[in-house]
C-alpha cells in the first residue's frame, strides 16, 4: 500500500480560538452564561487550550467587554474549567493588569506585520506596538504567565495588498524575541495559499525558530484554510489555531472572515490517523448548539455534514 503522508506526526495541538475570535466579529453581544458554557462544552470535548477572551478596550470590542466576569465565572466558578488553559488576548499594560488579577496564567499579545493594521487594530504604528508590548511581556513572564504572541497580516494585507516575506519575518521575530513561548503567523483575511505557508515557514526556520515554537493561525475566506494547513502539516507544523464551527473574524480588518472550523481540522487529521483528544461528535454538537445561540447555521462543512446526520436526514 502506498504511505502517502508517512512523515506526518501522530499528534498534534489544537489551539481553539472561537469563544475569543468567533465572538469578538458577532454583530450582537453573546449572554455571558453561554460564554462560559461554550467554553466548558470546548473543553468537555478534548480540545486541550481554549482562547476565552480578550482584556482589549472594551469600547474597541464590546462583544467581549464582559472579559473579567467571564474569566471570573471560568477560575473561580463551579463549571469545571479551573485550572484549564484558557489564554486570553492582551494588548497593553493595562490589559495584563485586568488579567493578572483574575488569576489568568496564559496570554497572548497581537502585533501587526503592516503599518496599516498596527494603526487600525492597536492605534499604534508598526515601531511603537513594540513598545507597548514588551512591558506588558516582561511583567507577565515575571508574573509566570506563558506568552504566546500572534502577528497578523502575515499573507496579505487589505489595505498594503502583498506583504514581503522579510518583514513578516522580522515583525515575529522580534515579538517572539520579547519573550514568548510559541508565535501564531495569521492570516487574517484568509488570503495565504499552501506554497506561501511553506515559504513563510520555512523562511522562520531559517531566522533560528524551530517549528514547535511555531504555530498557524488561517482564516478561510478564499477557501483555502484546510489546504494551508496541510501544507504546514507536511513541514513540521504541530499546533494549529482553529475556531469550533468556522465562527471568526477580526472587526479591525477589512475583508476577514471566520477561521478554519476545528471540525473541518478535525476531521482532515484524523481522517490521517493523526490523534487530537477531540471527540468530533461532541464538537459537532457544541456548534450546532452555537450556532442556535447566534441564530445561523455553522459555516463548516463537517458540521454541515454531520449535524444533519444528528437531525435524523443523512449527510449529503
Ligand atoms: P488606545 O485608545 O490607543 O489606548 O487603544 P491608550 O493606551 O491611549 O489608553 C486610552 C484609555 O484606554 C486609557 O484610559 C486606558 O486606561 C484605557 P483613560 O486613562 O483615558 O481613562 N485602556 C484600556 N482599558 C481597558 N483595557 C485595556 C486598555 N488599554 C487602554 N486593555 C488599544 C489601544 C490597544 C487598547 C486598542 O487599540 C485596542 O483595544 N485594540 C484591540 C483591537 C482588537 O481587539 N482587535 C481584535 C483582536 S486581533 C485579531 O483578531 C487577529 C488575530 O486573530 C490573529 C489573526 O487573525 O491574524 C489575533
Ligand atoms: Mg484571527
Amino acid at each position: 500500500m502506498i504511505e502517502p503522508f508517512e512523515t506526518l506526526p501522530d499528534r498534534v495541538t489544537i489551539y481553539e480560538v472561537g469563544p475569543r475570535d468567533g465572538l469578538q466579529n458577532e454583530k450582537g453581544i453573546v449572554p455571558i452564561e453561554a460564554k462560559a458554557d461554550f467554553i466548558h462544552r470546548l473543553l468537555a470535548s478534548g480540545l486541550p487550550v481554549v482562547e476565552a477572551t480578550s482584556f482589549v478596550h472594551p469600547q474597541w470590542v464590546p462583544q467581549l467587554a464582559d472579559a473579567g466576569e467571564l474569566m471570573t465565572l471560568l477560575i473561580g466558578g463551579d463549571l469545571g474549567t479551573r485550572g484549564r488553559k484558557l489564554p486570553v488576548l492582551v494588548p497593553n499594560e493595562r490589559g495584563l493588569d485586568r488579567a493578572l488579577e483574575l488569576g489568568c496564567e496564559h496570554i497572548a499579545i497581537f502585533g501587526s506585520a503592516t503599518e496599516t493594521f498596527a494603526q487600525r487594530n492597536l492605534n499604534r504604528s508598526l515601531d511603537e506596538q513594540f513598545a507597548m508590548f514588551e512591558p506588558t511581556v516582561l511583567r507577565a513572564r515575571a508574573a509566570g504567565a506563558d506568552v504566546r504572541a500572534y502577528v497578523s497580516m502575515c499573507f496579505g494585507d487589505p489595505w498594503e495588498g502583498d506583504v514581503p516575506i522579510d518583514q513578516v519575518v522580522q515583525v515575529g521575530k522580534r515579538l517572539y524575541d520579547l519573550g514568548a513561548s510559541q508565535l501564531s503567523l495569521g492570516d487574517t483575511i484568509g488570503v495565504g495559499t499552501a506554497g506561501h505557508v511553506r515559504q513563510l515557514l520555512a523562511a522562520f526556520n531559517d531566522v533560528g525558530l524551530p517549528n514547535d515554537a511555531l504555530a498557524v493561525h488561517f482564516h478561510d475566506t478564499y477557501g483555502q484554510a484546510l489546504a494551508n494547513a496541510l501544507a504546514a502539516l507536511q513541514h513540521g507544523i504541530t499546533t494549529f489555531d482553529a475556531s469550533a464551527g468556522g465562527l471568526g473574524g477580526c472587526p479591525y480588518a477589512k475583508s476577514a472572515t471566520g477561521n478554519l472550523a476545528t471540525e473541518d481540522l478535525v476531521w482532515m487529521l484524523h481522517g490521517l490517523g493523526i490523534k487530537t483528544g477531540v471527540d468530533l461528535a461532541s464538537l459537532v454538537a457544541t456548534s450546532t448548539w452555537m450556532a442556535g445561540v447566534l441564530g445561523r447555521p455553522s459555516p463548516s462543512r463537517v458540521v454541515t455534514a454531520l449535524s444533519g446526520e444528528q437531525d435524523g436526514t443523512m449527510p449529503a
